[in-house]
């Protein structure tokens, strides 16, 4: 079966919801544990500057990445955070990679110019992603919160994202 890669819509909601809780599940990738349902993540779709993207097979999602923002001052209008999540049975079949590239131009396309996101050391697979894709590690934040009551550092990573207007 082919990955298609996409923007999503509200109908993915449930799809995506799927995927997220499995990796809220996981405790690999995020200091969330509440499960979220589809009307938690309904604002995701309000949007297109911050874009959220689906991969799918067949028709099923087993994939996604969604942005957010950084911060609320105005100097911060074209930095967006952003979460990537790949179904478990999915996993290692490039679907993450062609998630971000078409995140990074959906991103660059709303007139974003830098996408960062906090990762556990301990996540090789997501690191090891970013790393690929030219993100850079800007450092460690130490004993950064709490998961299931235990503090863990989180790395920040960043990329730029390349304007016309900048050259
Ligand atoms: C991180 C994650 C999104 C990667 O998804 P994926 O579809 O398996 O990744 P891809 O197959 O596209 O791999 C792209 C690159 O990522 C890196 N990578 C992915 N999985 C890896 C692993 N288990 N170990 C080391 N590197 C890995 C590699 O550089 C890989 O390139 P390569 O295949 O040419 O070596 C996936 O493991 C996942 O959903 N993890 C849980 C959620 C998460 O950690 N999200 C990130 C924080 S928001």
């Amino acid at each position: 079966m082919s990955i298609e890669v996409r923007t999503a819509t509200a109908d993915d909601a449930p799809g995506i919801c799927i995927v997220y809780n499995q990796g809220i599940a996981d405790r690999v990738a995020t200091f969330e544990t509440d499960p979220r349902s589809p009307e938690d993540i309904a604002h995701w779709f309000t949007s297109p500057e911050y874009p959220v993207i689906v991969a799918t097979e067949a028709d099923r999602i087993v994939g996604f990445a969604s942005t957010s923002p950084y911060g609320s001052r105005a100097c911060y209008a074209g930095i967006r955070e952003f979460s990537i999540y790949v179904h478990r049975q999915a996993k290692r079949r490039g679907i993450a990679r062609k998630l971000m590239v078409s995140l990074l131009a959906a991103a660059e396309k709303a007139g974003c110019w830098k996408i960062t996101s906090r990762i556990f050391p301990e996540n090789t697979a997501s690191l090891e992603l970013c790393k690929s894709l030219g993100f850079r590690v800007v450092g460690t934040h130490l004993r950064h919160a709490r998961l299931d009551g235990e503090w863990r550092d989180v790395v920040t990573v960043e990329r730029s994202i390349a304007r016309p207007d900048e050259g």
